[in-house]
């Protein structure tokens, strides 16, 4: 079923587990996520960057939305990324359930005037809205970008932005990067930050990059207000390395056969695997 963001996170948030949210851009991995949510009895977020939506179009938007509306689990939409107004309405045009929009580049003040008018915009159909504050840092290769440096969250900007822009979710940076760490190593997350940004504001944090971090780390977000952990790197690369395999040792292979088995399998395993680390699984009894 689809479900209305600020609503499937707010239990997360009371039950201290994190839901995953996805990022997509073709059907296989909408497959791959409501998937691997059904054999979890998981509530999953599907999410969609503006590079994602510009690679699949519009009309893509509405395959997700029926597929989400088609499942027993609860699944929410959600913007990635949104950089613009523009890509905010194209969002809610297209049926998503929340919207992130992400002025971390900006000013403090103007990160928090960008983001109340996207709150007002979006509060007035219903949908719900992601902000951030501080910087996810870059790593190589990866496709959702960030910061050259990571700029920690401070807790009482955080109670201030929070207060003023009225927000239902914020995503905070407590030493994430998206992508892989492929030569500096995997860092060391802020928890102690993490639990003072909790403690200032009352709404559920979202944690950005969530591949290749260290698991014990992970599972210590959501006790201290992580309700949605954003994951694309490790699925992607789980799905396109078995491809890549795949597809050496058959050169011929065609339809089903290259995508069905294998590919598939690989990716819905690793989120399966990443829904069990964020507590998520068999949490759809808290939603009945
Ligand atoms: P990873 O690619 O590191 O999993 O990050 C995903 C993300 O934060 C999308 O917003
Ligand atoms: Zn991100």
């Amino acid at each position: 079923m689809l479900m209305n963001t600020k609503e499937l996170l707010q239990t997360a948030y009371e039950n201290n587990f994190a839901v995953g949210s996805f990022n997509v851009a073709n059907s296989e991995f909408v497959k791959v996520v409501i998937e691997a949510a059904e054999e979890q009895n998981a509530p999953a977020i599907i999410q969609i960057h503006p590079n994602e939506i510009e690679l699949v179009g519009d009309d893509f938007a509405k395959y997700v939305v029926e597929a989400c509306k088609n499942t027993f689990v609860p699944i929410a939409i959600h913007l990635d990324h949104g950089a613009t107004v523009q890509d905010v309405q194209r969002a809610i045009k297209n049926g998503y359930t929340s919207v992130m929009i992400d002025a971390s580049h900006a000013s403090f003040e103007d990160n928090m005037a960008i983001t109340k008018k996207i709150v007002e915009l979006a509060h007035a159909v219903n949908v719900s809205v992601e902000a951030e504050l501080g910087t996810i840092g870059s790593n190589e290769g990866s496709s959702e970008g960030g910061a050259d440096q990571i700029l920690y969250t401070d807790p009482e900007d955080a109670k201030t932005f929070v207060e003023n822009t009225g927000i239902d979710i914020l995503a905070v940076a407590i030493g994430t990067s998206h992508g892989q760490y492929k030569h500096q190593g995997k860092p060391e997350l802020k928890i102690d930050l993490l639990e003072e940004i909790n403690q200032q504001v009352d709404i559920p944090l979202v944690l950005h990059g969530g591949s290749d971090n260290k698991d014990e780390e992970i599972s210590q977000t959501y006790q201290h207000g992580v309700a949605k952990i954003n994951l694309s790197t490790d699925m992607k690369n789980a799905f396109f390395k078995e491809m890549r395999t795949f597809l050496t040792e058959n050169p011929g292979a065609y339809e089903p056969d290259v995508i069905m088995p294998s590919a598939r399998k690989a990716a819905k395993d690793l989120v399966k695997q990443k829904m069990d680390l964020f507590g998520s699984t068999g949490k759809i009894k808290f939603y009945r």
